[in-house]
């Protein structure tokens, strides 16, 4: 981006910055309160630490309690039905909470906001919310906040005319152990079901300094995991005016002095490279766990998901992957029901998940999805036989999940020991990405620690050594 450009959006952010100051404790008489509910996936998490850190640096304090926030944020997501459905019954008992609380906002952003059908329906059917914006626009919301309580009218911005990524925001993280580091933005695949790359916009990838600078910060602070971010993060690079790829930028990260762990989702089959694979496996501090969505096995329906490999291709790059990697594990993304599909075809994608072992599957029964060319297409499958279809792959995955963690079983891993459990149990992830339970010190969160896997009950139990 230009650099007057940027400094531009810095210097207007610097304005109504302090523009704010003076205005909120005339407004609140104390420091106001700012509540953000986030759907969806990481990428949105990220986001809303983006908006966090915005909303402290110009006055607010964050809560979690939206009942006595001043401003309530809905940052959402669009990806299926279900959860646009969850997010406007939750907009909707702000209308009674608005009542009660004088010079209250509601705002509604992210994914779902994007979109012209949404905006038109919170304009006409939603009229207690204040602000409207999309995905490309955080940086804008000190002003949205100053112009709505300063007198504007209701705001509602999903221009698509800006998509430059703006470096240098506020973050307020939600934990300090482990971060989320978006390395790219958007989305240039179009698979024809999905809504993302129409409300996320074309793919832009971080420069690596950027990136490198950000990540460093993160381990001087003390993170122990980060977790680079994006739609498709193996084609990160494409368009800067560096020469860089994913395996690259791993390697980078990789060599950051500390003891830290990189992780990374979501890629794409088609972009994963045998340069990637020898990344991974070559990298000390990189899991050795690939989220590698292949959604279905037909290759009838990844034509028409335009998905731009097979099944044979997908079974190729796991198959160099296990021979690469040592103690890889796999996990996928899949749809039942896309338009069109048949048992045969779902048949398929049975195959691929028996012939793979994934460790765990993210499963999703396909969601029309209003303004995606899937949502044109025949669709004659009824839900419930679909439901069948789903059913079976969950009984089939239960199996092989069961077999994989088994495995584990006798084994010694270094885990990241991430939570304490209810059962007041530590717990902690290997570099697989595969959970372990263990008894210990609660003062060991926060700690690597050599666990050896005793048993696995409904999930993997070991003991510390
Ligand atoms: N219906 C069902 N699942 C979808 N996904 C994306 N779009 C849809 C849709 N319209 C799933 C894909 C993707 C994951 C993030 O969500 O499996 O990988
Ligand atoms: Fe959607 Fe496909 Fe892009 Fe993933 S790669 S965000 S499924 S269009």
């Amino acid at each position: 981006m230009q650099n007057n450009v940027y400094q531009s959006i810095m210097d207007t952010l610097e304005d109504y910055t302090s523009k704010l100051s003076v205005v909120l404790p005339k407004i609140y008489g104390r420091k106001p309160l700012a509540c953000i509910n986030t759907y969806g996936c990481q990428q949105n998490v990220s986001d809303s630490e983006k908006i966090k850190g915005l909303l402290e640096k110009i006055g607010y304090d964050i809560t979690d309690d939206d009942e006595n926030a001043d401003f309530v944020l809905f940052n959402t997501c669009a990806v299926r039905e279900h959860a646009e459905d969850r997010v406007f019954g939750n907009i909707g008992r702000m209308k009674a909470l608005k009542k009660q609380r004088q010079g209250m906002l509601v705002a509604v952003c992210g994914c779902m906001a994007q979109q012209e059908r949404i905006c038109e329906r919170v304009r006409q059917s939603y009229p207690y919310v204040d602000i409207l914006f999309g995905t490309r626009h955080i940086h804008k919301l000190p002003e949205y906040i100053y112009k709505r309580l300063t007198g504007s009218a209701r705001i509602f911005d999903i221009s698509e005319d800006f998509s430059e990524i703006i470096e240098g925001l506020p973050i307020r993280r939600d934990g300090k152990l482990k971060g989320w580091l978006p390395i790219m933005y958007g989305c240039d695949n179009f698979c024809t079901y999905c809504i993302v790359p129409h409300v996320r916009g074309r793919e832009r990838s971080r420069k690596s300094c950027e990136i490198i600078k950000e990540a460093q910060s993160m381990v001087d602070a003390g993170f122990k995991e980060i977790t680079l971010l994006g739609q498709n993060v193996n084609s990160y690079g494409k368009g800067l005016d560096e020469d860089i790829n994913f395996a690259q930028l791993l390697r980078k990260i990789n060599a950051i002095k500390g003891d830290f762990r990189i992780r990374f989702m979501t890629s794409h089959p088609k972009d994963c490279t045998l340069e990637l694979l020898d990344a991974i496996a070559t990298c000390e501090k990189v899991e050795t766990h690939l989220h590698l969505p292949f959604q279905s096995g037909s290759d009838r329906v990844l034509k028409t998901m335009n998905r731009k490999y097979d099944s044979e291709g997908y079974l190729k790059l796991i198959k160099e992957a296990k021979e690469r990697i040592p103690n890889v594990s796999f996990t996928s993304d899949i749809i039942v029901g896309f338009p069109g599909e048949t048992y045969e075809d779902f048949k398929e994608t049975l195959r691929v998940v028996k012939e793979v072992e994934f460790q765990a599957l993210f499963t999703f029964i396909y969601s029309k999805r209003f303004g995606t060319p899937a949502a044109s297409m025949p669709d004659p499958i009824s839900r419930e036989e679909k439901g069948k279809w789903f059913s079976e792959l969950i009984k089939v995955q239960e199996e092989i999940s069961k077999k994989k963690y088994t495995s584990y079983v006798g084994q010694t891993h270094r885990v990241l020991c991430d939570e304490i459990k209810e059962n007041g149990k530590l717990s902690g992830k290997t570099l697989s990405a595969v959970e372990i339970e263990f008894e210990g010190e609660p003062s060991l969160l926060g700690q690597f620690v050599e666990v050896k896997v005793d048993r696995f009950t409904n999930i993997l139990e070991g003991t510390k050594i």
